[in-house]
């Protein structure tokens, strides 16, 4: 982990130029290579958030939820995310179905706070399945192996705060020593429009917020 509040502000003044243009790499040798660039949406002002309150924070998975962790699992980190859930409209069946996702995390608060930022979540192919990532390898770099993992669903459920949240997940580590379990939670938005769609749209990009707790 950077501990350095300069360090965290250093690559935060740096994101921009880093994000546009040159693709972000895991550190780690061993992780295939993350090709492509990200473009990551800059305005923080008008993308949901999540509840300002700790208020339904599992620190360890409510017991009435499907997203139940293996015995022994502990909690590790919260992080907190805001982003876009990214979709296409499928061409054979008229309804969309999702490209992916780009989000920003940071440390230290349960709503986005730019000024803790500590590196994205998106997603990667990875042995034909759209996978999820979580990549803290731009305030981690020299954490190799450790700031970054990529995971696949167990669970999801519907988010209790409504049907225009996306689902709460549970994720387990494919690869990468950041975390064993990754969990989504205090979803906000992120759900794409009801009904069908026009298959000329090929991105249909719908901002959301959540907490991401991992697990060891
Ligand atoms: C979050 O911040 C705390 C306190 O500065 C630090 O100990 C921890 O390593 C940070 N976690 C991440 C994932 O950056
Ligand atoms: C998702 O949308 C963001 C814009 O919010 C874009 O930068 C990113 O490339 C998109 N990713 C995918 C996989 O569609
Ligand atoms: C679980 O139960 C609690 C208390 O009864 C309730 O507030 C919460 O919404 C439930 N969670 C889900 C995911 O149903």
């Amino acid at each position: 982990m950077l501990n350095t509040f300069t360090g965290l502000c250093l690559v935060f003044t740096a994101f921009g130029a880093l994000v546009s243009g040159s693709p972000i790499v895991p550190s780690d040798s061993g992780m295939p290579p993350i090709s492509g660039s990200l473009t990551v949406p800059t305005p923080t002002t008008g993308m949901p958030m999540p509840p300002a309150t700790t208020s339904g924070m599992p620190t360890t998975p409510p017991s009435n939820t499907t997203l139940t962790l293996p015995a022994g699992v502990t909690l590790d980190f919260i992080l907190s995310a805001q982003g876009t859930q990214n979709y296409t409209c499928d061409p054979t069946t008229n309804t969309w179905v999702s490209v992916g996702a780009l989000a920003r995390l940071s440390n230290n608060s349960i709503i986005y706070d730019p000024r803790h930022f500590v590196g994205f979540h998106y997603f990667i192919q990875e042995a034909g399945a759209l996978s999820p990532v979580f990549d803290l390898s731009l305030s981690e770099p020299n954490n190799p192996g450790n700031n970054l993992v990529i995971c696949k669903k167990l669970a999801q459920e519907s988010s209790p705060d409504g049907a225009n949240n996306v689902q709460w997940l549970l994720l387990e580590r494919a690869r990468g020593g950041l975390a064993n379990f990754v969990m989504r939670v205090r979803t906000v938005g992120g759900q794409p429009p009801a009904g069908s769609c026009h298959p000329s749209e090929k991105v249909r990009t719908v901002p959301y917020s959540a907490n991401y707790v991992f697990f060891k």
